[in-house]
C-alpha cells in the first residue's frame, strides 16, 4: 500500500505525541493542525512543535482554535500535567508554528487522496465546515479519536474529545465525510505498561526515551486516577486505522453527538441496533450510518507498530 498523506489536528497531549510518531513513520504527514484541548492553545502548538524537532521533521504546524465553538475550554491536567507533556524532557529547538490558520491549511490542503486524522477536540474540523460544508467530502477521510460506544472518561458517557467541544463533534459526525471512529471501547484495547516503558528506557532510540518519559509520567497519574498502571494509547489507533487499516474491525453505524442531557453532553450515541448490511428501511434518514466505527483492534500487532516508530528493533 503506498504511504497515505495526512493531516493531524492535535492536542498535544502524551498519546498526540507518540500519534504523530506513528504518523511520520507511516504516512506522509502534510502538516500538523493544533487545537485547545488536553492543554492551551499555546501548550498544544509548543508540544506539536517539540515533536517535530524530536523526530527532525520539517512538516509545518499550523495553530488552530484556542477555544471551542460554545463555552469555555476543557483540558486534562490531571491526566497530561499542565503542560500537555508532564514528565517529558523538554528539547531546546527554534522552531515557529507556519500559521495561525490552522482552519484555512485545513480548506487549502484538502483533496480525495487526504485524511484528515482528528485527535483532538473537532473544533478545526466543525469552523473549516462552517466556511465549506462541502470540506469533509473533499477528502479521502477522516479518522477521528473521539467518542464512545459504551463508557466515557471525563462523564460516564462523554469522551474527553467529543466532551471538550460536543456542537463541533456533532458536525463532524453529521458533514458526510467518509468518517472512522476510534473511541474508548476500541483504544482501551491498546495500552502501555511498565513493562514497556522499562523495554523502551533501554532502546538507543531518543523516541523511545522521549515515550518512556511520556508513559512513566502517564501511569503515575492514571494510577493515581484509576489505580492501574496502565495507559490506554488513544491517538495512534485513529492513525493506525489510516496506515494500517486491516488491524482494525469496523462497523457501519449512525453516530451522533448528545448535545443537551445533564448527563450525557458530550455522549456519542451510536446505533448498535442488529442490521443488515444495506441497513433496511430502519436504517434510513436520521439513523442511516454515518461512520464506521471501530470495535476490535490486533492489540499485539499495533503495539509492534508503535514500538517499531519508537526506534526500538523487534525481539522476536
Ligand atoms: C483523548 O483525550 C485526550 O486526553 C487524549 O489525548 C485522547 O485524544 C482520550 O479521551
Ligand atoms: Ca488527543
Amino acid at each position: 500500500m503506498p504511504r497515505p498523506r495526512l493531516i493531524i489536528d492535535c492536542d498535544p497531549g502524551h498519546d498526540d505525541a507518540i500519534a504523530l510518531i506513528v504518523a511520520h513513520r507511516h504516512a506522509e504527514v502534510v502538516g500538523i493542525t493544533t487545537v485547545s484541548g488536553n492543554a492551551p492553545l499555546d501548550a498544544t502548538t509548543a508540544n506539536a512543535l517539540m515533536v517535530t524537532a524530536l523526530l527532525d521533521a520539517d512538516t509545518p504546524v499550523h495553530r488552530g482554535a484556542p477555544k471551542p465553538l460554545v463555552g469555555e475550554p476543557a483540558h486534562a491536567a490531571a491526566v497530561h500535567g499542565e503542560s500537555g507533556l508532564g514528565g517529558v524532557a523538554r528539547i531546546a529547538h527554534a522552531r515557529r508554528a507556519a500559521s495561525d490558520d490552522a482552519v484555512g491549511f485545513l480548506l487549502d490542503a484538502a483533496d480525495e487522496a487526504l485524511w484528515v486524522v482528528a485527535v483532538g477536540p473537532l473544533t478545526n474540523l466543525a469552523l473549516a465546515l462552517e466556511r465549506d460544508p462541502s470540506w469533509g467530502r473533499r477528502l479521502a477521510g477522516i479518522s477521528i479519536m473521539g467518542g464512545s460506544t459504551d463508557i466515557g472518561n471525563v462523564t460516564r458517557v462523554a469522551e474527553f474529545n467529543t466532551f471538550a467541544d460536543p456542537e463541533a463533534a456533532a458536525r463532524v459526525f453529521d458533514c458526510g465525510a467518509l468518517l472512522t471512529m476510534c473511541g474508548l471501547n476500541l483504544t482501551r484495547q491498546l495500552r502501555s505498561n511498565d513493562a514497556l516503558a522499562k523495554r523502551l528506557r533501554r532502546a538507543d532510540s531518543p523516541l523511545a526515551q522521549f515515550a518512556a518519559q511520556s508513559f512513566d509520567d502517564l501511569h503515575d497519574r492514571i494510577e493515581g486516577l484509576t489505580g492501574v498502571r496502565e495507559a490506554a494509547l488513544h491517538d495512534p489507533c485513529a492513525v493506525l486505522a489510516v496506515t494500517h487499516p486491516e488491524l482494525i474491525e469496523t462497523r457501519r453505524q449512525a453516530v451522533s453527538v448528545e448535545l443537551e442531557g445533564t448527563l450525557t453532553r458530550g455522549m456519542t450515541v451510536v446505533d448498535q441496533r442488529p442490521h443488515t448490511p444495506d441497513g433496511g428501511a430502519a436504517r434510513r434518514g436520521a439513523d442511516a450510518p454515518t461512520a464506521n466505527v471501530a470495535y476490535t483492534i490486533d492489540a499485539d500487532e499495533a503495539m509492534a507498530v508503535v514500538v517499531e516508530a519508537l526506534g526500538v528493533e523487534s525481539d522476536a
